[in-house]
């Protein structure tokens, strides 16, 4: 029979989202309307990354790139031939972000099935002084449109 011959596709979320929590809200909003799991990147260091069939990377950005746990974690625990797709947040966009996550899954003959980012609020450094930049963000529009962004997969 064609449906018991189905095999349920295995997905799982790896997070690292510590400056004020705004990757969460993507990574929540993606978790709870597909039912998919998302661990934290050090719990994702415990386990066997082999067992899922997509893997979602999520992190904030720090100086031009993910951050540095996660880019980690693409180069050195991510299994070859994965579909992986990937959230970001960060204060002002480039849209080059997540150039080297990507690069690094790549090489590893994974497949990128897509990429979302979004401003997140922002105190880093100087900015903090400003009382921060992008704040109210992600907003609600934005933390929905990274549920719609995975349900486009
Ligand atoms: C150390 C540090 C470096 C950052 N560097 C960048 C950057 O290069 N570009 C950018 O747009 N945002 C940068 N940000 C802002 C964060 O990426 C942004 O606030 C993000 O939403 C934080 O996500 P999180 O709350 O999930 O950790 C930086 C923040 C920190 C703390």
């Amino acid at each position: 029979m064609k449906d018991e011959m189905k095999e349920e596709m295995r997905a799982v979320i790896i997070y690292e989202s510590t400056h004020h929590g705004n990757t969460k809200k993507l990574v929540d909003a993606v978790a709870e309307r597909y039912g998919i799991p998302a661990v934290t990147v050090e719990e994702a260091a415990g386990m066997d990354l082999g067992q899922y069939d997509r893997i979602g990377i999520a992190s904030g950005v720090a100086f031009g790139r993910f951050y540095e746990k996660t880019e980690k974690l693409v180069e050195e625990r991510l299994p070859e031939g994965k579909e992986v797709f990937f959230l970001y947040t960060c204060g002002n966009d480039t849209g080059k972000y997540a150039n080297s996550v990507q690069a690094k899954a790549r090489a590893k003959n994974c497949r990128v099935l897509g990429v979302y980012g979004c401003r997140g609020f922002d105190t880093f450094g100087p900015f903090k002084l400003v009382g921060g930049i992008a704040k109210g963000h992600p907003t609600r529009s934005e933390i929905d449109g990274a549920a719609d962004f995975y349900g486009g997969l």
